[in-house]
């Protein structure tokens, strides 16, 4: 099996915003498991390095410009080995991975995220005094980007893998940093990495990557269209022959009721009855009516557009009128959290919102409620509507990219088959929220019904067993085309 390098940007336990942790955490861990020899690599931002005191020193590079060295130890929980690219002046520092405290980008992205290419494309190409040397280096959004174009202009190189988790976060820059990153010149202009007038790093991988995949076949065929393509999808379109969609698996070691440690009880379809208490958790953290028959909704997410928040404070006034519970987690823009927490204030009977990150929360609200909403206005693959199918939590979703691939809509049809595991609605918009809701509703009052939709969405197998051998398949596909 061929030697894989991966290269990403945050992952699970190490360091997280958002999926693209989940995934870097887990899918490695399945390749091994496949026999890859694989090799994680990922900046050594200050909360990372307090997770990785008792690492080593393995190499030290001489980076255009600039040093950095690497630590290596095991990813924790796993026998993955993992590559910490360690240049204290770019990554050990207050705050997120991209942002400052406050949510700001950090001004000097475009360095940070330049210098972590530089250092992947040694590594990749055994350049470090290690013994390692990479047939495939699989990069993973803009932050990595870079890395197909700088291996590019090497003879003698690994195949190239890159995976789109999200199209709208592109790395774009002023053009005007360019020369400080130490790129060869010719990877400017439009067939380069200029994105009308500005450096994008997201083009370095749509354009020299031997192959490139998105995280759902619905997603990989939206992004040709100019709706969610952001200018990239002639681009993509030219590539087409070359792009596919795999849909992300779950690590039901760490999402599964039956052994998930951060929940008040485990449960599974065989006593399904011990949900009712993390239900009863939930009420009372949260301050809300403890009632069992009262359908509760959960929400855990980054609040921003993507998400649909701005669908949901549409619906809301409706919302509170009807007789259900909303309790939500997560962080974003300003606006939306404010507006979230007003609407709280105003009806604490009815609403819990908890702006912040908590993964012990983000657990218990996928095993506490009876339903989850997930109204995005686009979604690559989406992992909390899987999440929430294996903890008997009915997703209610909109139709599109991961989320129309993965639930299957309650239509009177759906059910008889016995094959319905959630409530899909189509149009964007709040009337169209609370008209999904009001449909969860109904079958909620229906208990057999219900029943059937949760037991029918915890027999779902999102184990990433198959995904896994798919990327395998697409790493040798990129080696064939490398020769
Ligand atoms: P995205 O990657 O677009 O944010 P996904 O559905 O793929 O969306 O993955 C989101 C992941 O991040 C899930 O594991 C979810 O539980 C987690 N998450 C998002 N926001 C929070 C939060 N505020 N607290 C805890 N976990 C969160
Ligand atoms: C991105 C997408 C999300 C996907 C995740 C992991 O953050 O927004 O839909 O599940 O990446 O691939």
């Amino acid at each position: 099996m061929p030697k894989v390098l991966f290269a990403v940007s945050e992952v699970h336990p190490l360091i997280k915003t958002g999926g693209l942790a989940d995934f870097a955490g887990s899918l490695p861990v399945a390749l091994q498991e496949l026999r890859h020899d694989v090799r994680l690599v990922l900046p050594a931002y200050r909360p990372v390095l307090a997770q990785a005191r008792a690492w080593r020193v393995v190499a030290r590079l001489e980076l255009p410009g600039q040093q950095a060295s690497i630590l290596e130890g095991a990813l924790p929980g796993t026998r993955v080995t993992c590559w910490l690219v360690h240049a204290p002046k770019w990554f050990d520092r207050p705050g997120g991975p991209y942002t400052d405290a406050s949510g700001h980008d950090w001004p000097d992205n475009a360095a940070r995220y330049a210098l972590f290419a530089h250092a992947v494309t040694r590594l990749a190409l055994g350049q470090t005094g290690l013994n390692w040397r990479a047939r495939v280096v699989h990069c993973n959004d803009w932050q990595t980007g870079l890395v197909p174009a700088l291996l590019s202009r090497e003879a003698d190189r690994p195949a190239t893998l890159f995976t789109i988790h999200n199209l709208a976060y592109q790395g774009l820059f002023p053009a005007a940093q360019f020369p400080a990153l130490h790129l060869p010149a010719a990877l400017w202009g439009h067939d380069g990495l200029e994105f009308h007038g500005q450096l994008s790093f997201i083009k370095g991988g749509l354009i020299y990557a031997d192959r490139i995949n998105t995280v759902s076949p619905t997603y990989a065929e939206e992004i040709t269209t100019s709706a969610l393509g952001y200018g990239l999808e002639g681009l993509i379109k030219h590539r087409a022959a070359h792009v596919s969609g795999i849909l992300n698996g779950v690590d039901y070691r760490v999402w599964d009721p039956a052994r998930d440690l951060l929940i008040i009880r485990n449960y599974s379809s065989a006593d399904l009855a011990h949900k009712a208490a993390n239900k009863q958790w939930l009420q009372q953290h949260c301050a809300l009516p403890v009632q069992e028959r009262i359908p509760l909704i959960g929400m855990v997410g980054r609040l921003v557009e993507q998400k649909g928040i701005d669908m949901l404070l549409a619906a809301l006034p409706q919302l509170v009128q009807l007789p259900l519970q909303l309790v939500l987690l997560g962080s974003g823009a300003r606006p939306f959290e404010d507006a979230l927490q007003d609407w709280a204030r105003r009806y604490p009977q009815r609403l819990s919102v908890h702006i912040g990150y908590s993964e012990e929360l983000a657990h218990r609200i996928e095993a506490g409620s009876d339903m989850f909403l997930m109204p995005s206005r686009f979604e690559p693959c989406g992992l909390n509507q899987l999440y929430s199918l294996r903890y008997g939590t009915v997703p209610i979703v909109r139709r599109t990219g991961g989320l129309a691939d993965t639930v299957l809509d309650a239509s009177a049809d759906h059910l008889k088959q016995g094959r319905a595991t959630g409530i899909v609605f189509s149009e964007e918009g709040g009337a169209a929220l609370l008209h999904a809701v009001r449909r969860a509703l109904d079958l909620f009052s229906h208990p057999p019904t219900w029943r059937a939709l949760m037991l029918a969405g915890m027999r779902q197998d999102y184990s990433w067993g198959t995904s896994a051998r798919r990327y395998s398949a697409l790493y040798q596909q990129a080696i064939a085309a490398r020769r």
